[in-house]
């Protein structure tokens, strides 16, 4: 049974596009060639033991939206019709390009048709950014379809209650794909969650902050920087809120919760309440925090969240208070800091520097509000003498070139995995992720340090912060260690970090290295491990980790 409200019928969807005009998105095809190193894989139909709770056509498409002023914006965007399961199953965000926000519950078997209704031949897939699920149903680029194919998924939802993503995940078009507005918010619930009574329906409020920027005819520009945007990452001069510009929330004198995630391609955010008050932080990627973390301001890179506390009480009616990106260095190579957008652009909001993201403007004076619990859950703490190698953690080390940036000196390439690239299902195991300077892929030549010279004492000059993520179940941080000589940059944002969550990406500064455990448990498999930076995964920082 399809919902036959008349612009979610998939059918209706793709016939109105083709008014939309075959040169919309006609830039170098680069999927052209890219589909060749990538084995096509038939797609996964629906099996007939599956009996799903929850079933939801979603269809990736071409549209316009209206962002700014005056014409429309030509987008691609995921469009969702739940054919089964409870009625708030998605929720759509009037007027932006996003995709339905999915909502689901811990137990639920899903199955998700994905229908791929772009034009021009560009084939895609979809992640579920977050979600444990097996291989097959995890998004890997060798899945992905061509237009008019549909992909089958099908899985049961085992994480914890939190707020996961989904976007494409297409060789090499990915980051280009999540820009023109591919990308959606997918929550968990649970039973621990739900016991707690926090915030929730029009108290609850999903923020998907991402930067984009546009021409004099309100069209998305991506690309126009050639090497150097793909070597730092694209960076925009505007910042959205669910794909809206300059946005306002206007709030009743009480709690709210905060469901914020990072969508942006390259941008990291330095999130804090422009009067100082402190953030009160309850979850991240994987979930609640075991006790609310009060911070002078929080880091959020590209596919991070964080699960926010805030509480209007006692304020003013007709006042506001803003949630900022506030000034830090030392994420940018040294080149491209001072243009911050880039060395060769003038960028009107440069990374690192101080600007507006959200106005919450106090409107309704209501008397009640929740109070914030002091116990939100229980993690069960891993320790190093859990893992299957307490001694030799797995490398995941950071290169960065001239002219490409690599993890574990190699570039990404379909089952190319090194031996410790090769994983033992049902293990614990402990990560060090770590930049390694000299030249990408010649790691092995440049003597003392055990073939490798870590930290920050080179001083590459192309080193940067990456946002590094893994796939399949979230992690543990163990340790972060800076290196001495970039101790000034780090302390502009070394308070901001969430150490005590489940994560399934971790912001990397340059000279930092981190340890983190990791289960891998459930599923034998390709899993993906990358930079979030998605310039970055595209270029080929991303490898692959085969469990068995
Ligand atoms: Cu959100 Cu492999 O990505
Ligand atoms: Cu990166």
């Amino acid at each position: 049974m399809l919902n036959n409200k008349n612009n979610n019928n998939p059918r209706r969807h793709f016939l109105s596009q083709a008014s939309l005009g075959l040169l919309a998105f006609a830039s170098v095809p680069k999927w052209l060639n890219a589909m060749q190193d990538m084995p096509k894989v038939p797609p996964h139909k629906a099996s007939l033991n599956f009996k799903p709770d929850v079933e939801i056509d979603l269809i990736c498409r071409l549209n316009q939206v209206a962002i700014l002023p005056g014409q429309t914006t030509r987008v691609k965007q995921y469009s969702g019709v739940l054919t089964q399961g409870p009625k708030n199953t998605l929720m759509a965000l009037p007027g932006s390009y996003l995709g339905p926000i999915i909502n689901l519950y811990k137990g639920q078997r899903v199955r998700i048709n994905l229908h791929n209704r772009l034009e021009l031949g560009e084939p895609t897939v979809t992640h579920w950014h977050g979600l444990h699920v097996p291989a097959d149903m995890d998004g890997h680029p060798q899945y992905a379809i061509k237009p008019m194919e549909t992909l089958v998924y099908e899985f049961e939802v085992v994480n914890r209650a939190g707020l996961n993503l989904y976007h494409p995940h297409p060789h090499e078009t990915t980051a280009q794909q999540v820009y023109q507005g591919l990308a959606g918010a997918l929550l968990v619930h649970d039973a621990e969650e739900e016991a707690l009574d926090l915030p929730s329906g029009e108290y609850e409020l999903p923020l998907v902050i991402q930067d984009r920027r546009f021409d004099a005819q309100n069209q998305l520009v991506y690309g126009a920087h050639g090497m150097h945007e793909r070597m730092v990452g694209f960076y925009g001069d505007r910042i959205l809120v669910n794909g809206r510009v300059d946005c306002q929330v206007n709030v009743a004198t009480r709690a709210y919760r905060l469901r914020i995630a990072n969508v942006s391609n390259a941008r990291i955010y330095k999130l804090g309440w422009d009067d100082g008050t402190p953030l009160t932080v309850v979850g991240v990627d994987g979930g609640l925090l075991e006790q609310p973390e009060t911070k002078p301001y929080v880091m959020l890179a590209p596919a991070e969240r964080l699960d926010v506390w805030v509480d209007f009480s006692g304020r003013a009616l007709g006042t506001q208070v803003m949630l900022r990106s506030l000034a830090f260095t030392g994420a940018l190579p040294m080149m491209a800091q001072r243009g911050m957008g880039g060395m060769h652009q003038q960028n009107a909001l440069p990374m690192g520097s101080d600007y507006p993201i959200l106005t919450m403007k106090i409107t309704q004076k209501v008397t009640d509000s929740p109070r914030l619990p002091s116990q939100l859950s229980k993690i069960a703490r891993y320790h190093r003498d859990d893992t299957a190698n307490p001694t030799t953690p797995v490398p995941i080390a950071i290169s960065e070139g001239h002219m490409s940036m690599v993890l574990n000196g190699r570039p990404y390439a379909h089952n190319d995995f090194q031996s410790f690239e090769h994983i033992k299902v049902n293990t614990l195991q402990l990560l060090e992720i770590f930049h390694e300077h000299g030249m990408a892929g010649h790691s092995g030549g440049m003597g003392g340090m055990g073939g490798r010279m870590r930290g920050g004492m080179m001083g590459g000059m192309m080193a940067m912060a990456h946002p590094i993520h893994l796939h399949g179940q979230a992690f543990q941080i163990l340790s972060r260690s800076i290196a001495d000589n970039v101790a000034a940059n780090y302390a502009t944002v070394s308070e901001g970090f969430i150490n005590s969550g489940l994560k399934d990406t971790v912001l990397v500064m340059p000279g930092e290295t981190i340890k983190i455990i990791k289960p891998f448990q459930d599923y034998k498999g390709t899993f993906m491990y990358h930079c979030h930076n998605l310039e970055h995964e595209d270029m080929g920082m991303m490898r692959e980790f085969l469990v068995e």
